[in-house]
């Protein structure tokens, strides 16, 4: 039996990280109730203030929203781990998986009807590029690798909260509430999410840390794309690149925010003070260094992407961004 597969218990123990159905928020919790008898003036109050969101914010918001409707890919991926064959399977592995599925559904599900009702992008061409990123699939870079999953899981959850908090923030500060609260209580979710996965490491690292620590340094050694790597609206190959660059100039995801990640992560699996032998020694030191490597490099790749040149985003009717 492999370390993960025998850490049911160590699972057990953190199911009660998802939440209750009857205590969770739905989709509905945050929209216009389109079945009350005054459903037209508060359809057109929602619809209002979503006016003062600038192209470049509903371009990350997009982005954010088609990389959560590429669930499906995740829970693919994560099957692989968690092994729930028949779909049904009582074990807290499963029962996880499935838990995750279900809270991680309703944050694809909001946000697009957010968009939709809203009515400020090309929701045609929102749903195309949804269509060929699930097709195109996804990959952790960890070659079907537990540890790899598990690690990209905990960074990605941090990765997706901060990027939800920032456009929570941002929406902000531009007098859109709506927005703001949506996209607080999806970064709460991934919040939970992030300790699970984080804690599972962890226990790796209990286990079978010298394997763990390698795993990590594997991932650290690419640079560790976003989920939604691999969108295309069909017109666009390098959609991801183009909208990835607009999040790091708007300040939604940032090479600093990719650098905070990696120190909180080395911090939170202890790697200071864990000893490792062999080429895990050496890998723990250059996974320390890396935080800072990301500082300093942080600099030059913001002004690289701020010259980039513009370009245009068939989500907002092909302006240039
Ligand atoms: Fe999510
Ligand atoms: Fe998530």
């Amino acid at each position: 039996m492999s370390v993960v597969e025998s850490m049911q218990d160590f699972v057990a123990e953190h199911l009660s990280l998802l939440t209750p159905v009857q205590e969770i928020w739905q989709p509905t919790d945050y929209l216009p109730d389109l079945t009350a008898e005054d459903w037209s003036p508060r359809l057109a109050a929602f619809r209002e203030t979503a006016r003062s969101l600038p192209n470049d914010l509903l371009v990350v918001l997009v982005g954010n929203m088609v990389t959560e409707e590429a669930l499906p890919n995740y829970t693919l991926s994560l099957g692989r781990i968690a092994k729930d064959p028949t779909g049904t399977t009582d074990t807290p592995w499963a029962w996880w998986l499935r838990g995750w599925t279900a809270e991680e559904n309703r944050h694809g599900d909001l946000l697009n009807a957010y968009l939709r009702l809203t009515g400020r992008v090309d929701m045609r061409a929102v749903e195309v590029t949804i269509h060929h990123l699930t097709r195109n699939g996804f990959s952790s870079g960890g070659e079907g690798d537990d540890y790899a999953g598990l690690i990209y899981a905990s960074f990605q959850e941090r990765a997706t909260r901060i990027s939800h908090g920032s456009l929570a923030r941002l929406a902000h500060e531009r007098g859109e509430e709506n927005l703001a609260r949506i996209c607080r209580k999806i970064a709460a979710d991934e919040t939970r999410h992030e300790v699970f996965y984080t804690r599972v490491v962890g226990e790796l690292f209990e286990r079978d840390p010298d394997t763990t620590l390698l795993a990590y340094r594997a991932m650290l050694k690419r640079l560790i794309a976003m989920p939604g790597s691999r969108m295309t609206d069909g017109c666009d190959p390098d959609l991801f690149d183009h909208y990835a660059a607009v999040a790091q100039r708007v300040g939604v995801y940032t090479t600093h925010d990719y650098a905070s990640i990696i120190r909180h992560l080395n911090a939170a699996w202890g790697l200071e003070n864990r000893s490792f032998t062999g080429k895990a020694a050496k890998a723990r030191d250059y996974l320390l260094a890396q935080p800072e490597r990301y500082e300093n490099l942080a600099d030059e790749i913001e002004s690289r992407t701020a010259a980039q040149p513009l370009a245009p985003f068939s989500w907002v009717y092909d302006r240039p961004l």
